[in-house]
């Protein structure tokens, strides 16, 4: 039977009392499961990543990451939450430029002080970054970038990868190399994947599809 890693419930937002972002939006995630949230500009995607994600909380709604409530855990322990049990790629790398590409994939090990040699071993393998490992991110491509910036999210060994217009800033080739490594973490590291995007379908990228529009989620295949 799949394992639900992430139950999202009857989710609203308002920033500052003004109008609802999100309007009682639910959603769901296996694991292994992939996921396409799209929408327009300003529809509420990155809102939404945010609360699924613990960056942020919601204005009412459940939000239940790996069995635990995690919609109104103060702000201590939505940042564990945020090093353990979700791993988060953005639309450009956020790699640290001082650190190496293997200091990068080790720094969450490092934050939630757990051993990391072996475990980037692995990941710089999986990922094929090992020619890369002691490259500074303004040594490799963008779209290598975004390899490390998965394999990085990996580290912890999250349940969830959460992803913010992952491709938006990548040609055909970095697009590619970064949905391969999404079907790597979600096949191999058996992470859920949720991919925000403004096109309702990434070219490659087989997903359960849902609209976000004013304020509201729906299947659209
Ligand atoms: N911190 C904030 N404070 C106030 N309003 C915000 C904040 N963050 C987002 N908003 C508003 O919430 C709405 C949704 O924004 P959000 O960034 O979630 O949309 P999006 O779908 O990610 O847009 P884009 O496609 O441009 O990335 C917008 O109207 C935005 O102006
Ligand atoms: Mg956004």
């Amino acid at each position: 039977m799949a394992t639900t890693v992430l139950a999202a419930s009857g989710l609203w937002k308002s920033y500052d009392g003004r109008s609802d972002v999100l309007r009682d939006v639910s959603l769901e995630a296996d694991a292994e499961d992939a996921l396409l949230i799209w929408g327009a500009n300003g529809s509420g995607k990155t809102t939404l990543l945010s609360i699924l994600g613990g960056l942020d909380v919601p204005t009412k709604g459940s939000v239940i990451l790996g069995g635990r409530e995690i919609a109104r855990l103060k702000e201590s322990a939505l940042a564990k939450v945020r090093l353990h049990d979700v791993g988060f790629v953005f639309q450009t790398h956020n790699l640290i430029d001082d650190l190496t590409v293997e200091e990068n994939v080790a720094l969450p090990l490092r934050l939630a002080r757990r051993p990391a040699d072996a475990r980037v071993t692995d990941l710089l393998q999986a990922f094929d970054l090992g020619r890369l490992a002691t490259r500074h991110p303004n040594e490799i491509s963008v779209g290598e970038g975004q390899r490390v910036a998965v394999a990085r999210a990996l580290a912890n060994g999250p349940r969830v990868i959460l992803a913010d217009e992952p491709t938006a800033a990548l040609d055909a080739e970095g697009t590619y190399s970064v949905l391969t490594a999404f079907e790597l973490a979600r096949t191999s590291f058996h992470a859920a994947l949720i991919v925000a995007s403004h096109d309702a379908a990434v070219p490659g990228f087989r997903a359960d599809a849902y609209r976000l529009e004013d304020g509201t989620l729906s299947p659209t295949g």
